[in-house]
């Protein structure tokens, strides 16, 4: 009652206050609103139109008694058209404030779109600072595939993995592989919980009870692969050979079997590094969380998610990501054969060159499936839609698809394939059409309809003659 009462007092009292809100409902000037999406047709809400995000500065305060979250997110963005209005997406929560530079802003809440109208438009090419203002119970989305994704609670913490969608349940973003930023996030919990994201932990104190960490993502990051993950965990902290700042977090209920596993990074990142060219970021690492409900690890920038003790074919699997996918990285969901088809290929090598199964071994084994298996249901480089993006044929036939690739120009052209692929992409986008373009390039060979059947083609593909 009171608070019906004070709002009775703004609307009646300031003059000024009314003409704002009359401003603000006129529409805007076609060409200045910002699109609610960046058009990805299996996420058609996914990320925005009209500016790109710089850094994201997120401020966070976790209860896992409560499951309570306090937000305050700063985000730094540069508008790419006149903007009388733009959206960030923002699932669930309260927002409290939003302000523009140094205004208040009018804001409204639509579906998964947090509306934002500055005081003043924002014209093409200007820097501008976002601060929203939130608090709430996140819950995570339920992906097209039957998944969680995003602020997944836990019975110590949350596990927080945010691919494809999930990334707006926690922190308001332009939430598509589109737009990749760098991180600052700083995370409070109660002490004796650890709280890790990406990047390197730049800060980490202890007062009245709480702890709060500070993790900084300088290389540039999609909203999908930020993580803060809390939990009970026990930590280990050291430099690699080649100055990679290391983290792993592991929950107790997991150590014991995580920690063979684990003490093989630096060799896996090695390894790895030798395959696809140097390692793209400043740090590594793992967390290790019990979770046993989620079903899934996922490739967080810089220090891959488990939701158990990985095997070393997931740590294997997890850390090719961070070259393909996190560095380079979609344009469109669509291309997903291009993170998960690489980073299942990377097992089979890693198994190959480890005294295991060779690559054709695996390939045949997969081949010798009748054409009625799920394998063959779809092709990796056309899912269909997002309930397939994490299919077999992504990962299995996407995977064949490099083999064959592999088989048809011979291993030095494809390795130096590989290579060029994370070098010439690093740390921006990549799509099926530049690679199919970048393997003819670099074999001097028409591999483009090998690679067309194996990716396009519906049904079980033809080998090689
Ligand atoms: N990219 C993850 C992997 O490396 C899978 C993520 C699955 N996510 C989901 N919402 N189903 O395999
Ligand atoms: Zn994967």
């Amino acid at each position: 009652m009171s608070r019906r009462r004070a709002r009775q007092a703004v609307t009646t009292a300031v003059p000024v206050v009314v003409t704002a809100l009359l401003a603000a409902a006129q529409p805007p000037t076609a060409g200045t609103v910002g699109a609610p999406g960046v058009g990805d047709p299996y996420f058609p809400l996914a990320g925005n139109g009209g500016y790109h995000v710089g850094h994201y500065d997120l401020t966070l305060h976790y209860d896992p008694d409560t499951g309570h979250l306090d937000g305050t997110a700063v985000i730094t963005a540069r508008a790419t058209q006149d903007l009388s209005r733009f959206d960030l997406d923002l699932k669930g929560l309260t927002v409290t404030r939003v302000a523009v530079d140094h205004g208040t802003a009018h804001f409204r809440r639509s579906g998964q779109e947090l509306v934002v109208m500055p005081y003043r438009p924002l014209s093409k090419g200007r820097q501008f600072r976002v601060t929203v203002t939130y608090q709430g119970t996140p819950e995570p989305v339920t992906d097209p595939d039957g998944s969680p994704d995003g602020w997944i609670p836990t019975d110590d913490g949350a596990f927080v993995a945010g691919e494809p969608q999930g990334a707006m349940t926690w922190f308001p973003a332009n939430n598509h592989p589109k737009d990749k930023s760098a991180y600052d996030i700083t995370i409070t919990v109660p002490q004796g919980r650890t709280a890790v994201a990406n990047g390197v932990l730049v800060g980490q104190r202890t007062a009245h009870g709480h702890t709060t960490f500070h993790w900084r993502q300088s290389e540039p990051m999609a909203a999908y692969l930020a993580t803060a993950t809390v939990g009970k965990f026990e930590v280990e902290q050291y430099t690699t050979r080649d100055g990679i700042r290391v983290y792993n977090a592991v929950d107790p209920r997991e150590a014991s079997a995580a920690a063979p596993v684990l003490k093989k990074l630096p060799s896996v990142l090695e390894w790895e590094s030798k395959l696809f060219g140097p390692y793209p970021f400043r740090a590594a690492g793992s967390i290790v969380d019990h979770a046993p409900d989620v079903g899934y690890a996922l490739e967080t920038q810089s220090r891959p998610l488990y939701d158990r003790a990985p095997d070393l074919s997931t740590l294997v699997h997890e850390n090719a990501h961070q070259w393909f996918g996190d560095s380079v990285s979609l344009a469109t969901w669509q291309d997903i054969w291009l993170n998960e088809g690489f980073a299942t290929y990377a097992e089979w090598l890693y198994r190959e060159q480890h005294g295991g199964k060779t690559a054709q071994q695996t390939f045949d084994a997969l081949y010798a499936r009748p054409a009625s298996d799920e394998l063959w249901a779809f092709p990796p480089g056309d899912p269909g839609s997002g309930a397939n993006i994490f299919g077999t044929p992504v990962y299995a036939r996407g995977a064949m698809t490099l083999h064959e690739l592999r088989v048809a120009v011979g291993d030095p052209v494809f390795f130096r394939i590989l290579r060029a692929w994370a070098t010439v992409h690093r740390y921006g986008h990549g799509t099926t059409a530049q690679f199919v373009r970048l393997a003819r390039n670099v074999s001097g060979q028409d591999v483009d309809s090998l690679l067309k059947t194996w990716l396009y083609a519906p049904g079980k593909p033809d080998l090689l003659p």
